[in-house]
């Protein structure tokens, strides 16, 4: 069933209404109200999920991503002790035919959380995030200092075939224990930006679509 979509046809990269089956989204929205993260797994097809990781792959290959920083504005740094992912934010005024699948499935749940959670996101970003064999995020929150439009982190994965051998768990640290998350293929996780989390060390390439959901700028 994982390759046939909502109303049992076959999926195709050509654009559908739906990207997702927003049903499968009732149990994890009520999810990250209670407990304040939620894992989806299956969010896109895997032929989709798999569309996304040959271009992010190429993207990659062709050199457009850079070393990944901490820290916004004039507090950007490059620390590789903390983190040593390679990152390409995606443009979403320059979206190919399957990335905007993906936004189109994040928009939706962004306008869904809107309406049930009342969170009033007004907008996403993104990156792709590639983590070479050995790579790792030390545990952070995903918040700025002095800016706080992020309310929902989200990552998407796109890891065939991973098992825990593999490591480059997702650790989150809730209020009341550590949920470790493995990054497989399909897998969308979403959870308060200010809850703290880590990448394990990843004994493969690890490949994530990280992002954020986000409010208007408050002015205290
Ligand atoms: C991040 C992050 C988690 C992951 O990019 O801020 O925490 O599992 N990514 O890729
Ligand atoms: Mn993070």
């Amino acid at each position: 069933h994982r390759m046939t979509h909502m109303n049992g046809t076959a999926m195709s990269l050509a654009f559908t209404t739906r990207v997702h089956n927003p049903d499968k989204l009732h149990d994890p929205l009520q999810a990250l109200a209670q407990n304040g993260y939620a894992i989806v797994p299956d969010f896109l097809s895997p032929s989709v999920t798999a569309a996304l990781l040959a271009e992010c792959q190429d993207l990659h290959n062709a050199g457009k991503t850079h070393t990944a920083g901490i820290g916004q504005g004039s507090r950007h740094q490059v620390l590789p002790a903390v983190r040593n992912d390679q990152v390409l934010w995606l443009d979403s005024t320059r979206l190919s035919p399957t990335q905007t699948l993906y936004w189109q499935a994040m928009e939706d749940l962004r306008q869904r959380l809107n309406r049930t959670h009342f969170l009033g996101l007004v907008d996403y970003e993104c990156h792709y995030a590639h983590y070479p064999a050995g790579g790792y995020y030390q545990r952070h929150r995903d918040t700025f200092q002095g800016a706080n439009q992020r309310r929902i982190s989200s990552v998407f994965y796109m890891n065939f075939d991973w098992t825990a051998v593999d490591g480059g768990q997702l650790r989150l640290f809730t209020d009341y224990t550590t949920v470790d998350v493995l990054p497989a293929a399909g897998t969308l996780v979403i959870f308060e930006s200010q809850m703290e989390h880590e990448v394990l060390p990843t004994q493969a390439v690890r490949h994530s679509l990280a992002g954020w959901l986000r409010c208007r700028e408050h002015v205290f």
